[in-house]
């Protein structure tokens, strides 16, 4: 089925979905337009990393009536019986919840691995327990690792160069497993820098794009870390949302899989830099700056692009937004909302 098709028939017939880490970035996202399209949505999330004013914002945009399809426990993933309570009674499982950033997994392993690998496990096994028609998880372009390909294709990866990775990789080592062992067929997304509204700028731990925006918007120093020429395929949160919703949705043969979800597009740092200037000062922000280099950062990748053809292929999937419109629409965002003091 094509995506408008799938948007039509849940929209009929709505169904219940458990989106975890709900009060963070993508799980807002994803929790907006579900309500948007009249599904039940129930939210877990422990507010590590989220924030009760993405719930808000969200609220905001959508009807009273579609709001009230909403039922948010706050709750651990690493409690098993929390996850038991959340996904009692749910059709679709997208799990989100985690705690991301390499340097953050480098600074404390511990924490993120209890996160990350046994929080998983606990929602990975109460899904299974509870029969749930679909599982679709967020898995990491971290998992590539050293390996020096480009573009990365899903059945080659490398070393994992970080705790980070290591964590999402154990993800699809026990969904895999899951499917063998139980034969419960989950779904990866191996999510590239996504990008998009309510995308955290603050803390040591923000994403490259949240934090040179709220530099620039503030006038402060941007870091570069590195010469600038290492290279993302970012990716706008749309294409991210649609990616979800064609996995929860899909057919047995194309789960029991991981899937790049990206753009198949390689930006650089300097050309990234230039764009949210450029995008800054549509938007009626003069900045000027230049960025400031510094050395490469422990743990990441140099290159990244992703070859998308199997989600394209095997999903449907059809990425509606290349980075220079996703850059537009975040900058209206970051500059029209109160997510940069
Ligand atoms: N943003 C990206 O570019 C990107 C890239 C690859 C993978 N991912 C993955 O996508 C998912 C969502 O990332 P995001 O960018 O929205 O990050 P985020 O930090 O905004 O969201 C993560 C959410 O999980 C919640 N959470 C953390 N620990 C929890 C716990 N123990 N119990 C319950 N909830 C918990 C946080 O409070 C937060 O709301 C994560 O799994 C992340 O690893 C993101």
């Amino acid at each position: 089925m094509k995506y408008n098709e799938i948007i039509t028939e849940l929209t009929s017939a709505p169904r219940t979905w458990l989106v975890t880490g709900v009060t963070g970035f993508i799980g807002s996202n994803l929790l907006e337009t579900l309500l948007k399209l009249n599904q039940r949505v129930v939210g877990l999330d422990n507010f590590a990393t989220g924030y009760q004013k993405n719930l808000d914002e969200v609220q905001g945009e959508v009807t009273s009536e579609q709001w009230a399809n909403f039922n948010f426990i706050e709750g651990d993933i690493r409690d098993a019986a929390t996850c038991q309570a959340a996904v009692a009674g749910v059709d679709y499982v997208l799990h989100q919840a985690a705690l991301g950033s390499v340097p953050r997994s480098i600074n404390d392993p511990l924490t993120s691995n209890e996160v990350n690998v046994s929080g998983f496990l606990n929602m990975l096994n109460a899904a299974r327990e509870e029969n749930v028609k679909s599982f679709t998880y967020a898995a990491s372009s971290s998992t590539y690792g050293d390996h020096p390909a480009l573009p990365k294709v899903e059945e080659n990866i490398g070393n994992p160069l970080s705790p980070y990775a290591v964590t999402k990789y154990v993800n699809e080592l026990y969904a895999d497993v899951f499917n063998r062992c139980y034969n419960f067929k989950t779904i990866g997304l191996r999510y590239f820098n996504v990008f998009g509204k309510r995308q955290d700028p603050d803390g040591a731990y923000a994403a490259v794009i949240p934090k040179w925006t709220a530099a620039l918007i503030k006038d402060e120093t941007v870091f570069v870390n590195g010469d600038g020429e290492t290279s993302r395929d970012f990716c706008y949160i749309d294409n991210v949302v649609q990616m979800n919703i064609l996995a929860a949705t899909a057919n047995d043969d194309a789960k029991g899989e991981v899937y790049n979800v990206a753009v198949g597009d390689r930006t650089t740092l300097n050309t990234l830099f230039d764009s949210i200037k450029n995008a800054l000062n549509e938007q009626g922000v003069n900045c000027d700056a230049s960025p400031t280099y510094r050395d490469f950062r422990a743990g990441d990748v140099r290159h990244s692009q992703a070859d998308i053809s199997k989600a394209k292929k095997l999903l449907g999937y059809a990425p509606q937004y290349r980075i220079q419109q996703g850059i537009s629409l975040a900058m209206g965002w970051y500059c029209s909302s109160e997510a940069i003091q």
